[in-house]
């Protein structure tokens, strides 16, 4: 059903996990049960926010996935027999396959959780050493994605040395990205290719590959193990941060580490920037905006992550937002947008609070350009056409506000807008 892929580029191979359909060419879009419901998951949730996804109009607008996430096995073991993962029968009275069948009915692909490890990150039975029955299993249910996370992995599986990998809010242990004790982690310029990590999301890998049916592979590997350097043989998307948490800091800094590996984005596989926060309590309208503008234009896959029936219509409409969808999910352009000044601190300043502000790329509707205000304050920012890669020093275009659908007009050499604190403006520019 898959096939890898190998080009052949001097001595680099470039290869990805591309299924002979067409599935993980685009950055997933959908929704997981994780960030609005945690563990309290079960059928009649899950069905009502499918339902919800077709009534306030997200199936239209292109959203696919409707995926559990933990929790939704019984705790206490395989099926002795078969050892096959058993769905818990009172949350899901009708199996997975059951919710499944309904899913599809209603139009939408469904997506599961395990991880590379013996027990889930909530303690539920996982996949290590299970991979060929777990798959098989998924693949009879119905099952059109995996999320894989990385929890609870054996002592025998774990890495000879450790990846420096940035974590928010760890003071001193990082200067600007970087581990201050680089002893403890592998040297510079370590091959993960070999290591035991990138081995257990590849066994998986192959057992979905083995099935007749074709599975997302999502990797939740949170940026660990030299995960881009393996991610995209392995699997369409691979987590590159902690989780994220619907804070404005925990936006900024994932968004600050993803700017610097822009050029891991491609067709078939991205960094996968972990699922949205938009609509849950603790962001502003204006910082809903900003992560939604910036996870649509990084490419990485966009899984909502709150209740529609109680989300706001501002919620709503940012995450059915129809220029920035288009703009994730180009069939021509795989490179995403990328950052061409910082702003407030100099070019390439590993910085959470204040990361890369100005940012563009291109798109079949045209150049996308996003200027971020991370600042408490508003303030006046301004487009420089020389400064846009993709943009004519002094050419004229029209710039669309993305935001209302406004044509703002024609403009030539500069555009200058008010953007709100943490808000971020987002344009269309046309010639
Ligand atoms: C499903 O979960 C929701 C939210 O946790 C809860 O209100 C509802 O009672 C549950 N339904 C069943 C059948 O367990
Ligand atoms: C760890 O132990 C399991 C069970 O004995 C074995 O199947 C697996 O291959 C081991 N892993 C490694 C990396 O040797
Ligand atoms: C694979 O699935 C397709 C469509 O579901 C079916 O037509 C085909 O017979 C299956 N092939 C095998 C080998 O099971
Ligand atoms: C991933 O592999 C595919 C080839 O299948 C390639 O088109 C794409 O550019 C690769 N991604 C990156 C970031 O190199
Ligand atoms: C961190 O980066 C900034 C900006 O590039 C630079 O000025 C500073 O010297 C760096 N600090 C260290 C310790 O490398
Ligand atoms: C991030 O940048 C801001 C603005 O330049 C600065 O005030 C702050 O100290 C920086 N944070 C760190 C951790 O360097
Ligand atoms: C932005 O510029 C306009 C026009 O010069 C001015 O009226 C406005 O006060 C400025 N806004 C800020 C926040 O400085």
């Amino acid at each position: 059903m898959a096939v890898i892929k190998a080009l052949l580029l001097g001595v680099t191979a470039v290869s990805a996990l591309e299924w002979a359909d067409g599935t993980g060419k685009l950055p997933a879009l959908g929704w997981n049960s994780w960030n609005a419901y945690h563990c309290d998951i079960n059928e009649t949730l899950i069905l009502d926010a499918a339902k919800a996804m077709v009534e306030f109009g997200f199936k239209d607008a292109g959203y696919e996935y409707v995926n559990l996430d933990d929790c939704w096995s019984v705790k206490s073991g395989r099926d002795p027999e078969t050892q096959q993962l058993v769905p818990d029968p009172t949350r899901f009275p009708n199996g997975i396959s059951g919710l499944a069948d309904q899913i599809h009915q209603l139009g939408f692909k469904i997506g599961i959780y395990s991880s590379a490890g013996t027990a889930t990150c909530a303690g539920y039975p996982a996949s290590i050493g299970y991979e060929s029955i777990d798959a098989a299993t998924w693949a009879a249910w119905g099952i059109d994605y995996l999320k894989y996370d990385n929890c609870n992995v054996p002592s025998n599986w774990t890495d000879k040395c450790e990846a420096c990998v940035y974590s928010l809010g760890v003071p001193g242990e990082y200067v600007n990205g970087t581990c201050v004790d680089p002893e403890n982690y592998c040297p510079a310029g370590y091959d993960y290719t070999a290591s035991n990590s990138a081995r257990r999301y590849e066994i998986m890998r192959d057992a979905l590959q083995a099935q007749n049916r074709t599975i997302l592979y999502s990797l939740c590997s949170w940026g660990t193990a030299g995960v881009e350097q393996w991610g995209n043989e392995t699997g369409n998307s691979w987590r590159m941060s902690y989780d994220i948490q619907p804070r404005f800091n925990y936006v900024t800094s994932i968004l600050n580490i993803n700017s610097f590996i822009v050029n891991d984005v491609d067709f078939w596989g991205r960094p996968d920037a972990d699922m949205l926060e938009v609509g849950n309590t603790g962001l502003t309208v204006a910082e809903e905006r900003t992560h939604f503008a910036f996870w649509a234009a990084m490419k990485s896959p966009l899984l909502i992550g709150t209740n529609l029936n109680t989300a706001s219509d501002e919620a709503k409409s940012i995450l059915l937002n129809k220029y920035l969808l288009a703009f994730n999910q180009d069939a021509v352009y795989g490179a995403p947008a990328k950052p061409y000044k910082w702003g407030i601190n100099a070019d390439y300043t590993f910085n959470e609070t204040n990361p890369a502000e100005f940012w563009s790329g291109d798109s079949q509707q045209g150049t996308l350009v996003l200027m971020m205000n991370t600042l408490a304050n508003n303030r006046n920012m301004t487009v420089g056409f020389d400064e846009v890669p993709h943009l004519g020093a002094e050419a004229t275009y029209s710039v669309l506000n993305i935001w209302t659908g406004e044509d703002l007009g024609s403009f030539t050499s500069t555009i200058t807008l008010e953007v709100a604190s943490h808000d971020t403006a987002a344009l269309l520019f046309t010639s």
